[in-house]
């Protein structure tokens, strides 16, 4: 992971450069990077994009973008003055190869001046129709260094990586013709998130959560990223993603991955992605319960007072949609440490609240010592890790009830980021951006990996095409999703945080 060592200089080559992600993420962090004193001494951004664009006009638009969704704000114009003169921007089309070797040409006029080095992280911000066409034009324009120390090329790819197993494998065996594995940075950007990571320091830094870490203490893990926003103007992509491809395959199953993973051997990224490809590879619908999978879609509703849509009046949704705006499965991790441990996952958008929060529940005490009306009042331990938003961790349990009898009441023990730190975290963006340029490739997604995600969920997808398992249930907008979630785990003799 990122340490102290210094950013070694580099150009940032953006494609996509005119888009929403460059504009509320990119450049944000790119910004508090260099507020923060982080980037490379020699450091240049080329955007690149068809839309014709001067380097000003390209800069006082980042701008815009910055003052709008930095995390440090106001803008420091100091700073920004310095920035902005490291920002550039090169007309293009993807499938043409002049453009290509104009870019080519702007990075030798750049890494000149900016004393960059000949390094280059060649960011893909685009469609993902365009990933096999850039990085091929790449990788064929002589624009890739591969004769490290002298220079790197690396090439970091935004998800969606495929949009089911075969068209992953044939993406990754393509951008292999062009970059070896360890060039290629498949970004998830949960994994940048401070929190995410500190389900690894919790895990391994601590002595006393390991040894009851397993089926023998553990009865169930419920992992739930919950959204109130809607589909905001991606009806388009949307309908071909769903909340299968646009948070569980990828998001979600990350953080399973690391909730149930092994100790890697050594904290580095072979060991680390190695642990989490074995959960991968042993995860499973749950094949006893027929019901362990339910879609839903979200109707018209309220979320904090204000009316909503459904799905279908969306913006380039069609009206007769059977995209799932909301998914919940039961998953089991066939292995020895979590056989017969069910993970219950779900996800949604326009549900009540946001929140994304891994809940594991332990096993009640294995013999009762209390009277019959005390027993009804014992819960279960219940150990919370907030992702966001209210970022920490809380552990509930009994105490017993000041007074002459022996009543158990549920408390609650909590750690919450922002009063034991008091610093602001970094964007997940920052993190991971800095971590690329350190070649530093723990927290990104291996080609293995992505396509062990695959492999549970593409066969799922597959069935929902031939009609099985495919009813979808609507659910009113502002609600915690359908009933049919809550009938799924209640079925088990359990029941779903409460939203
Ligand atoms: C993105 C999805 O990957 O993650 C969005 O495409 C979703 O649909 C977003 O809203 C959620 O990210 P975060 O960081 O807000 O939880």
């Amino acid at each position: 992971m990122a340490n102290s060592r210094k950013a070694p200089n580099c150009v940032m080559v953006i494609f996509g450069a005119s888009g929403d992600l460059a504009h509320r993420k990119l450049i944000p962090a790119l910004y508090n990077l260099a507020v923060d004193g982080l980037l490379p001494t020699g450091f240049a951004v080329i955007g690149f994009g068809r839309k014709p664009m001067t380097d000003d006009v390209f800069r006082s638009e980042m701008k815009a973008g910055v003052a709008e969704f930095s995390r440090s704000k106001p803008i420091n114009e100091d700073v920004w003055t310095a920035f902005s003169t490291q920002l550039h921007y090169q007309q293009g089309s993807y499938d043409d190869h002049a453009s290509f070797d104009a870019l080519n040409d702007r990075l030798k006029v750049i890494d000149a001046a900016h004393e960059t080095a000949g390094n280059r992280l060649y960011y893909l911000s685009t469609p993902p129709e365009a990933y096999a066409l850039i990085t091929e034009r790449i990788g064929t324009s002589s624009l890739v260094q591969n004769q490290p120390p002298a220079a790197w090329s690396r090439v970091v790819i935004e998800k969606p990586f495929g949009h089911d197993l075969q068209s992953a494998r044939d993406l990754n065996e393509h951008v292999h013709k062009f970059f070896r594995e360890e060039q290629i940075y498949r970004i998830d950007h949960y994994l940048g998130k401070e929190t995410v990571q500190n389900i690894l320091v919790f895990r391994f830094a601590n002595g006393i959560f390991e040894p009851i870490w397993d089926r023998r203490y553990i009865d169930h893990i419920q992992i739930t990223v919950a959204e109130n926003i809607g589909i905001e103007n991606r009806g388009n992509y949307y309908e071909t993603s769903g909340v299968v491809r646009d948070i569980v395959q990828n998001h979600l199953l990350q953080v399973l991955a690391l909730i149930a993973m092994e100790p890697p051997a050594e904290f580095n990224a072979d060991d680390v992605r190695n642990e989490k490809l074995k959960v991968l590879k042993a995860l499973h619908l749950d094949r006893n319960n027929a019901n362990g999978l339910v879609r839903g879609q979200y109707g018209p509703g309220k979320v904090g007072g204000v009316v909503v849509n459904g799905y279908v009046q969306e913006a380039g949704v069609a009206p007769d949609s059977t995209t799932e705006t909301y998914l919940a499965m039961k998953l089991n991790v066939d292995n020895w440490r979590w056989a017969g441990v069910p993970f219950y996952i779900r996800s949604g958008k326009r549900l009540s609240r946001r929140v994304t929060e891994i809940a594991i529940q332990f096993r009640m005490p294995p013999r009762m010592l209390f009277s019959e009306a005390t027993r009804h009042e014992i819960e279960p331990n219940v150990l919370v890790m907030t992702i966001q938003p209210d970022e920490g961790i809380s552990l509930k349990f009994g105490a017993k009830r000041p007074g002459s009898g022996e009543q158990v009441q549920p408390v609650v023990m909590n750690f919450n980021y922002g009063e034991s730190f008091n610093i602001p975290a970094p964007d997940a963006y920052e993190r991971l951006i800095l971590d690329c340029v350190l070649g530093d490739s723990t927290l990104f997604t291996r080609a293995d990996e992505v396509e062990a995600a695959w492999q549970l969920i593409s066969p799922i997808v597959e069935g929902w095409k031939a009609g099985a398992n495919s009813f979808i249930e609507q659910y009113r907008s502002g609600s915690a999703g359908p009933k049919g979630s809550d009938d799924m785990i209640q079925q088990d003799g359990r029941k779903w945080r409460a939203l």
